[in-house]
Formats: C-alpha cells, structure tokens, sequence
C-alpha cells in the first residue's frame, strides 16, 4: 500500500512525522514487546527528531524497549559535523530515556566494509533472519537518492547483502547503507520530503515512469508492508493526482 499525505508547511510535516513514530512504536510494542526503527540521516529529520525529544511526544513512548538503528551513514567518526549519528545523538537519543545498547549506530570511523559486516550482524541480532523493521524513515535527495542508494550505483540491485559499503563517485565520499533486500522487508517505510528544491524529482518518482537506476527511491517497494509518503505543501506543489490539496492526518 503506497499512501501520499501533505501538510502545510515544514513545522506540520515534523508534527505529523512524530505522531507516527509515537503510534507505530505504541503499536509494535503493544503487539511484540519492542520496536525496532532505522532512522535517517540528512536535514530534513531534524525537526522530528527535536519534536521527539520533548515530554508531549517522548513520554508517550516507552523508550527502554525502543531499538534504534540508521539507514546509511557517512564513513566519518561518531562526533564529525557530518555524523548522521550525532545529528541523531543531539537532537533526539541524548534527551530520553534509551538504554546505550538498544542503539545500535553504524561504526563510520571503521573501514567502510568492516563497518558494513559489524553493522549486518548487529541487525540480525536484533531483528532475526526475517529482517522486518517496524519503521524504517528515509528522505529523499535532490538527485532522487535514498539513504545511500545512488543513482547508477551497484546496490540498487543488491539482491543478498542487508548493508553494503561503497564509493560513491560523485561525491568522492565512501558511505554505508542499507540495501532495498531490508527496507523491503520493513512493515512500515516512511520518507520525509521538505522544501520547493524537491518538487521537480518528487513529481518524477511518483507519477513518472520506473527508473530507479536514475532514481533510487523508485526501488523502495515493501513486498508486505506499507509506504508512506509524507510532504509538505512545497514539496508536494507538482504531484499529480493526490493534488495541490493539503491533507491533514
Ligand atoms: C544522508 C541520507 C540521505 C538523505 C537525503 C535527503 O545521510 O544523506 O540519509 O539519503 O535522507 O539526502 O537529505 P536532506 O533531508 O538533507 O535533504
């Protein structure tokens, strides 16, 4: 089930996005004792992460049994300005009650592909041989990529492998990522998408044709689980079908 909702602006996007961290974690808790989330990295997720760590959203969620993973990682140390991790630690993880080992980062100071195996085997510890995630968050770049799915890049088509390693030319960077063999495999995967700069490609990956060596997120499909698209109005200015119209959860 594929699902498009737009919000007003970027504040009422961050509020919607933390309600639903909020719900899924009370739901997955309630049914299986824990909650196993990837969050992502980029700008975007900021504003939830921050709204997160405040009592109206963060005392609702019983964070003990909260188990947090990321959705790629820059291979840079834990504390670098480019850390999805700190950006994580700062905003949200160092503001609640989480224990140490229930979060679960991508060790970016390793060589990239010791990170990507130490990071594999952390997931199956946690989530199993099935590989489900209750909720994995992603955004979208400007380039149409996710997490660290680039476009032309090998690991679109990971067929195997949880998390790979891999340079990404056109940044010059080296960085690990999930593959889609385990976000399609998520029971919830949720993008956030902000700001008129992703208009244009937004429209393209959702009412244009299948591309996803072009545009990575395409590949994100969960075989048995639900995507969620949640935008605001900027973003969402050129989508098709679903509207100019604000929907409100
Ligand atoms: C990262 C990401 C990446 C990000 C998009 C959108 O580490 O860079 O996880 O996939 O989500 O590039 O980033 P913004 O929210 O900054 O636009």
């Amino acid at each position: 089930m594929n699902e498009f909702r737009a919000y007003p602006d970027a504040a009422s996007l961050a509020r919607a996005a933390a309600e639903h961290f909020v719900t899924l974690a009370t739901a997955a808790i309630a049914a299986r004792g824990q909650f196993v989330v990837a969050l992502s990295g980029g700008s975007t997720p900021r504003a939830t992460y921050t709204l997160l760590a405040r009592d109206e959203f963060a005392a609702r969620v019983d964070w003990p049994r909260v188990h947090v993973f990321w959705g790629d990682e820059r291979c840079v140390p834990p504390d670098h300005p480019e850390s999805n991790y700190r950006m994580a630690r700062e905003t949200l993880l160092d503001k609640i009650p989480i224990p140490a080992e229930n979060v679960h980062r991508i060790r970016g100071e390793l060589p990239p592909d010791q990170a990507a195996t130490a990071y594999q085997a952390e997931l199956e510890a946690v989530l199993g041989a099935g590989g489900r995630f209750d909720l994995i968050l992603l955004g979208m770049g400007e380039d149409g990529h996710t997490a660290s799915l680039f476009p032309g890049t090998a690991a679109i088509h990971e067929q195997t492998r949880w998390v790979v390693a891999h340079y990404v030319d056109k940044l010059s960077v080296w960085r690990v990522t999930l593959t889609p063999v385990v976000i399609n495999a998520a029971a919830h995967v949720t993008f956030l998408v902000s700001g008129a700069g992703k208009a244009e490609r937004l429209r393209e990956v959702l009412d244009g044709p299948h591309q996803p060596d072009v545009l990575p997120v395409q590949i994100v499909r969960p075989t048995d689980g639900r995507l969620l698209w949640l935008a605001d109005a900027a973003a969402a200015v050129h989508v098709r079908q679903r509207g100019h119209g604000v929907q409100e959860d």
